[in-house]
């Protein structure tokens, strides 16, 4: 497949220690994708310098966390400078419309043709940057504080988002990314709707031009530092086990793919001028943020075959554990052969789906994702307790060892990590 590079082996670190830190531009959450990049780092002795995205007061007003709020997160290192990007909520120049207000008000029935104001949108839009702009400029001011002299510097780009906070789009995104039958919205629809055409262009701000940013800002780091490297987390399909071999697969509809490939571009834009950006487009997992889109995870479960593929053929700790969160343990089994039907294994089919990726959602196929996901859960003890959080804790650890040690020392702006590579770097921690 033309533009597709896995990375096959997990490199050694080749740079980073003691005297070396880790950025993280964004904030951390429990079970985010970050979480595997830290441990890394802090293995290897590193300092940690951590970022929050601030919150909205009840006038809608951006603020940085309180005192309580920063004990909660237990981080050393926390500047507290609200890096929230985005313009949903943010003025226009006559200081009366926002995105935010322009979707009030919508009925669900009429919003598939509601027009909004875009000369108020581009303002709110430049004012957002503007924004951002200035809260990165103090917060990358504060970084070069902590940072020693001549040491190396690892930035992590973990923001993705912008899905603008308005009643109405609940419902609407609810029916496109889970809605089946009766309840199915065409993706293809929304996206072409004015109200698509609002989130396209924050998906864009938040997910991607925000790299953008963290690269353009901190121009003074790379001519002062030894070592500086950029990495982001991607999300371009993943390669899984599907028979035998290792198949790139997909789920649709995928809302923020555009936006990722721009934040494929941007790395290697910047590659091209000798700045070691790297985007590292990684699995599903559920996350804080992805836990919305509920049936992504079915792709998950076959980390175990990789798992036990890469383990010569013996089950893993994985599986023990696990078994134990299943109503009868030789139900691992029947999921397994579940979930191995249900990848795609057609060549014809994937090479067209990687081709044409990102897809729209079509009613049959978000019927059968919703189906394996409920059926899925349902041979589980407990639905809020599921085999999908060991694995993702399985992927974001092995992933993040993968991103560390590749970035110090970078070798390519796009890579893809699989659970194959998963399944091996997790096998040897
Ligand atoms: N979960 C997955 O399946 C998956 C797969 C591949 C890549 N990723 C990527 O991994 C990264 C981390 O996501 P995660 O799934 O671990 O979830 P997460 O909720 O832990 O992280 C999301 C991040 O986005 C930031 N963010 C959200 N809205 C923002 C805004 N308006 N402005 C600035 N920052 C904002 C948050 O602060 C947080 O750092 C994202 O780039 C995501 O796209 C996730």
């Amino acid at each position: 497949m033309e533009g597709f590079y896995p990375l096959k082996e997990c490199p050694e670190n080749k740079t980073f220690g003691e005297n070396d830190t880790l950025v993280i531009f964004g904030e951390v959450f429990d079970k985010g994708y970050v979480n595997g990049l830290i441990e890394e780092a802090l293995k290897n002795n590193m300092q940690v310098i951590y970022g929050t995205v601030g919150r909205r007061d009840e006038e809608n007003k951006l603020r940085p966390l309180t005192d309580e709020e920063v004990k909660l997160k237990k981080q050393t290192n926390l500047i507290n400078i609200p890096l929230e990007a985005g313009f949903d909520l943010d003025f226009d120049n006559a200081n009366e419309l926002t995105p935010f207000s322009q979707l009030q008000g919508i009925k669900r029935d009429g919003w598939l043709d509601v027009k909004l104001n875009w000369d108020s949108i581009a303002e709110s839009k430049k004012n957002g940057q503007e924004r951002f702009l200035k809260n990165t400029k103090a917060f990358l001011s504060e970084v070069k504080k902590l940072i020693k002299p001549n040491s190396n510097v690892l930035f992590a780009h973990t923001m993705a988002g912008g899905i603008p906070r308005a009643k109405i789009l609940m419902p609407i995104l609810n029916r496109v990314f889970k809605g089946h039958g009766k309840r199915f919205q065409s993706s293809k629809e929304f996206w072409d709707s004015e109200i698509g055409r609002l989130c396209a262009e924050s998906f864009e701000e938040v997910t991607a031009r925000t790299f953008q940013v963290l690269i353009d800002e901190t121009k003074d780091f790379r001519e002062s530092h030894s070592h500086v490297s950029y990495t982001a987390f991607g999300y371009h399909g993943c390669a899984a086990l599907a028979g035998d071999e290792y198949k790139w697969q997909s789920y649709a509809p995928y809302l923020q793919g555009w936006a990722k490939i721009e934040l494929e571009n941007i790395a290697k834009k910047s590659w091209e001028n000798g700045i070691k950006a790297q985007v590292f487009n990684s699995p599903e997992i559920l996350t804080n943020s992805s836990s919305v889109f509920m049936g992504v995870e079915v792709c998950l479960y076959p980390l175990l075959d990789a798992l036990k593929k890469e383990n010569n053929g013996d089950e893993s700790d994985v599986h023990k554990a696990c078994r134990e969160l299943l109503k009868e343990p030789q139900h691992l089994e029947t999921i397994l052969d579940y979930t191995q039907k249900y990848m795609v294994t057609d060549e014809e089919q994937s090479l067209s789906a990687w081709k044409n990726w990102p897809e729209h959602n079509k009613d049959d196929q978000m019927k059968e994702m919703r189906e394996a996901s409920d059926y899925l859960i349902s041979m589980h003890k407990d639905p809020k307790n599921l085999m999908v959080f060991p694995l993702s804790e399985v992927v974001f650890k092995a992933t993040g060892k993968a991103m560390f040690c590749e970035s110090s020392s970078p070798t390519k702006p796009v890579w893809w990590v699989g659970h194959d590579l998963v399944a091996k770097t997790y096998l040897n921690m």
